[in-house]
């Protein structure tokens, strides 16, 4: 057993948006293995998704006695926002994590992407990114602080061969983060960034299973595998924790060494 004191996120409420995908024995995604992470280092979590019936019954973890509730959260809302942060405060009065997580993923070369397509990348990943940060902040102040973790993509800081709007959505993150990061540094709001490699997700698990494609990441990747949800989740615990707590504006890069290419 450890000592009270090294679990890492004790007495802290966390909010993750996308993560549904948490249900032990199914494939999951970085929220749903942030989730996991999360409880078993004592944090109660609030999941959020838009797909509702998998996030109900991924809630079911309480039954092993964590704190755990889900809601439902469509990023792009305003009105969703407010609403489920305003809950979150209700019940515990206080947000300490934020997990911007959710996300969609539509490749296409330039010429083929639609505005639909587009505004729906920009919409999940710049506007919701931005929503849930600006509604976070005053609930994290009145607890003398927080850490908002966003999830971008390593082709949020390079381009990427396959996915423009995608990449180019999660770029508005990867700036947005830093910006945000400046304006509360004072305040002890520290916000950063991860930016994952190619990992199996629910998300990514048709294209991935591709034998072709599948050969196509791996001979990108120098690592030579791809990544798991765990090993994103598990930087995202760094971030959320103290441990972190001089770490503001930054880019933790998890992608099994893709960008340093
Ligand atoms: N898997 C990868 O290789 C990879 C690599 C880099 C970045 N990412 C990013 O990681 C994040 C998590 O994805 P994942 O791969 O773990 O897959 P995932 O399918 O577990 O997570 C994405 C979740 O976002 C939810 N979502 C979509 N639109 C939403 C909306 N409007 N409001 C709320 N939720 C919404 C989906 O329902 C889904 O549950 C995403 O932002 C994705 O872009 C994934």
């Amino acid at each position: 057993m450890r000592w009270e004191e090294e679990i890492r996120l004790k007495g802290k409420v966390a909010l993750l948006t996308g993560a549904a995908a948490a249900i032990k024995g199914e494939m999951m995604g970085f929220g749903g293995a942030a989730v996991h992470l999360f409880v078993r280092e004592g944090a109660k979590v609030v999941l959020t998704d838009i797909r509702d019936d998998l996030g109900e019954r991924a809630a079911a973890l309480r039954a092993d006695g964590h704190d755990a509730r889900y809601l439902h959260l469509d990023v792009t809302s305003e009105q969703n926002w407010a609403q489920v942060v305003d809950a979150v405060m209700a019940e515990h009065g206080r947000l300490d994590v934020l997990f911007n997580n959710a996300g969609v993923s539509f490749p296409g070369r330039v010429e083929d992407i639609t505005v639909e397509i587009w505004d729906r990348e920009l919409g999940v990943h710049a506007r919701g990114v931005f929503l849930g940060t600006r509604k976070a902040i005053p609930a994290m102040r009145k607890g003398g602080g927080g850490s908002i973790i966003n999830t971008s993509l390593e082709m949020g800081i390079v381009g990427s061969p396959t996915s423009p709007a995608y990449s180019a959505a999660k770029g508005v993150i990867t700036t947005f983060t830093k910006s945000a990061a400046l304006q509360y540094a004072k305040e002890n709001i520290r916000i950063n960034s991860v930016h994952p490699g190619y990992a199996d997700t629910p998300l990514t698990a048709r294209r991935f299973n591709d034998p072709g494609v599948r050969q196509q990441l791996l001979d990108r990747t120098p690592m030579g595998r791809l990544g798991t949800a765990e090993d994103i989740a598990n930087g995202v615990l760094f971030l959320a924790s103290d441990e972190s707590s001089w770490v503001t504006g930054s880019e933790l890069v998890i992608d099994g060494g893709m960008t340093a290419q």
